[in-house]
């Protein structure tokens, strides 16, 4: 048997084709573009490529982005003081703060510094402590992009095992909440394992669902995976290959060619929940700026 691909890229497309449409009817109303803030401190490649990309999407659904692109030895004050520069500016809905930092630099005082209804990535302290009481709040891209694409593949997570691989701030904690919690998408009885966890395949076979967000190449293989499983692949590794033009390629977490003869549905790398983790950016954008203007009611792309 051969899965199903979840195609990420052809949701996220039709997702971004209503939020543009949601931005002309915001700009024609009450004149107001949503627009996004993206601080880049260095030039990592991935990172790099990440934001520009969010930047290429939010033109394209007709936003504004303002790109701060900086260089890695900018000191923690003067990262503090570019976000409270967006913070003030009124063009700005949403500002995205491209992660990792370099070292010298304190992740979580940058993050604090982000004025909470402009936390459109979800990773202030107040917007998580908002998702886990259930209050309204950003939901952090990539973890509401997963559940959107289970959701809009027709998964049945209510009741379902889901095992989470990874408890990163960014996906393995969050993901794990919104699979948990009592809401369309979710319900769902939950696993987190770790780099602690002892035997990974013990549990990675019980999963109805399961979710890799570990950071490393094959971290799950197909004699690890429970037949008819859902595997969600979130690993975005970049591997040498001097073939390619790039001088790599990506791969995910998961083996693909092992795991899609044993899953029923399984997400690619490139084109699975990347494109829906920006696409969720987007939509957060959007929401933050129907916020400002005073606009009530969610616009359409999540349920
Ligand atoms: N680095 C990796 N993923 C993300 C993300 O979703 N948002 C930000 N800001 N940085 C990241």
């Amino acid at each position: 048997m051969s899965a199903t691909i979840l195609d990420g890229k052809q949701l996220a497309a039709d997702l971004r084709a209503d939020i543009a449409t949601h931005v002309a009817t915001l700009k024609a109303e009450t004149g107001i573009t949503p627009g996004l803030g993206v601080l880049l401190i260095g030039m990592d490649p991935a990172s790099t490529s990440y934001v520009t990309a969010k930047e290429t999407a939010c033109a394209e659904a007709g936003m504004y982005s303002q790109d701060v692109r900086v260089p890695a030895a900018t000191t923690q004050e003067e990262a503090l003081a570019l976000v409270r520069r967006m913070n003030a500016d009124p063009r700005i809905h949403g500002i995205l703060v491209q992660l990792p930092l370099p070292k010298h630099i304190d992740e979580s005082a940058v993050i604090d510094a982000i004025a909470p209804e402009k936390d459109v990535d979800g990773f202030t302290p107040v917007n998580v402590g908002r998702m886990m009481i259930g209050a309204p709040c950003y939901l952090p891209c990539t973890p509401h992009g997963i559940i959107q694409m289970l959701l809009r593949a027709g998964v049945q997570t209510s009741g379902s095992h889901a095992v989470v691989v990874g408890r990163s701030n960014i996906v393995g904690k969050p993901v794990a909440h919104l699979l948990m919690r009592k809401a369309e998408g979710g319900n769902a009885t939950v696993t987190v394992c770790h780099t602690g966890t002892r035997d990974l395949a013990r549990f990675t076979r019980q999963a109805d669902i399961l979710v890799v967000a570990a950071g490393r190449p094959n971290t799950v293989t197909g004699d690890m995976i429970k037949p008819g499983a859902v595997v969600i692949d979130v690993g975005v590794n970049r591997i040498a290959d001097a073939t390619r033009k790039s001088g790599f390629r990506l791969a995910g977490d998961v083996d693909f060619d092992s795991a899609k003869e044993v899953a029923s549905l399984i997400t690619p790398v490139p084109g699975g929940v990347g494109p829906m983790t920006i696409t969720m950016l987007l939509y957060n954008t959007l929401e933050a700026a129907r916020r400002a203007a005073g606009a009530s009611g969610t616009a359409s792309p999540s349920r």
